[in-house]
């Protein structure tokens, strides 16, 4: 009797405990340490070791490769990067690196969360180099000991991919947010130049299309920077032009980190309470216009667009805003990268809005 009582008893807590579980699907990807980082100079700004995280494709996606650099702004001088490597946690450093993440959205292996890409080889690639990926600098800053290294870094964690499959990749697309999304573009070629001749290659940055910038001048295209003063080769507007794989914006014309960095802090602050005066309002209306203007005149093919009056930064893979008739981001995306479809969507509606109910959040700064 006690017996059968004991094993009721666990009966129902493993029924407990599965249903417990299946609640929560919660997903963890594990760590890769980049091969040979140290020897190959792929380093934070401290000199830790670089990283990533990946899960191998499946079925009919197993030689489809999506690449996602993280964003998270950017170190401007020796002293902001002295921060940024010392106390900026993990954008400056591996040290505390988490062993495992959660991949959601367009990383999600779910495929009723993540349609487009569930089967597809996905990696997340952690950014501490504070240069969006440009840094190339061989000896550490005399002064502070911080090394400028987010190029090899890039290079480094691509021969990883190269060698776990992507060298036979069929679909590729690199793409990033903010930092990561300017850095989705500034090695769009080179991604390109990694893969077969017969890949479809493609980027999408999202909220990277920033028409100021800063960085570091080595890793852009050379077409570029013989022409012009390299910094300039930073803006997305003059860079874009040398940068022959297609690429796709996502971007809002009312972005955050824009308005705050072309304009004042105060109207990144009125914007997101939606309580500007006049005259900042008109300012932030110039701004936009300045940044639909800066955008590339190219085919839609080439250069495919989805621009929103969100009052936001980030913007999720699969937020259910529609500007177009029923279709949202991630439908406009997808079929312009298996080129069913060649759209440039710009949201026409000129006042910035909230667009919280569609996913789209605008962001603490
Ligand atoms: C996939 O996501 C759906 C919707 O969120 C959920 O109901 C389902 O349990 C998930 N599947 C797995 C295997 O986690
Ligand atoms: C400088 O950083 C390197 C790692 O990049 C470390 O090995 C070395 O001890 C540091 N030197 C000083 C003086 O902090
Ligand atoms: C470095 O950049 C930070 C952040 O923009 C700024 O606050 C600081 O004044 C700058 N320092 C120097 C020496 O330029």
């Amino acid at each position: 009797m006690a017996t059968i009582t004991f094993l009721l008893l666990l009966g129902f807590i493993v029924i407990l405990t599965t249903s417990l579980h299946a609640q929560i699907p919660v997903h963890f990807v594990p760590i890769s340490w980049v091969q040979n980082a140290i020897l190959k100079g792929a380093v934070c700004l401290d000199g830790t070791p670089a990283a990533y995280y990946y899960e191998q494709g499946q079925g009919d996606g197993a030689n489809n490769w999506l690449v996602f650099l993280q964003g998270g702004g950017w170190c401007v001088n020796q002293t902001d990067c002295f921060n940024r490597a010392t106390y900026g946690g993990s954008i400056g450093s591996t040290k505390n690196i988490r062993l495992s993440i959660e991949f959601e959205g367009a990383l999600s292996n779910n495929q009723t969360n993540n349609p487009d890409f569930y089967n597809w080889n996905r990696v997340y690639v952690p950014y501490c180099d504070g240069s969006s990926f440009t840094g190339d600098v061989e000896a550490p800053d005399s002064v502070t000991n911080v090394t400028y290294r987010g190029a090899r870094i890039f290079r480094a964690t691509m021969d990883d991919l190269l060698s776990r499959g992507m060298n036979g990749a069929q679909n590729a697309l690199l793409t990033g947010v903010s930092a990561g999304g300017l850095a989705s573009m500034i090695h769009c070629d080179r991604f390109r130049g990694l893969l077969p001749w017969f890949a479809r290659v493609k980027c999408l940055p999202i909220a990277g299309y920033f028409v100021h910038e800063y960085g570091s001048a080595g890793m852009l295209p050379p077409q570029c920077t013989s022409i012009m003063t390299p910094s300039l080769c930073l803006f997305p507007q003059y860079l874009l032009q040398y940068v022959t794989t297609p690429v796709f914006i996502a971007m809002s014309s009312f972005d955050q980190v824009q308005i705050k960095w072309n304009l004042f802090k105060e109207d990144e602050v009125c914007l997101v309470s939606q309580n500007c005066t006049h005259d900042r309002k008109q300012a932030i209306q110039e701004l936009r216009s300045d940044v639909l203007a800066a955008l590339p005149k190219a085919p839609p093919l080439s250069r495919g667009i989805w621009m929103t009056s969100c009052i936001a930064h980030e913007m999720p893979y699969y937020s259910t805003l529609t500007i177009i008739g029923n279709k949202t981001f991630a439908d406009v995306f997808i079929d312009w990268y298996f080129g069913f479809n060649y759209l440039q969507v710009i949201d026409t509606q000129t006042e910035p809005r909230n667009c919280s109910e569609y996913g789209i959040v605008p962001k603490p700064l």
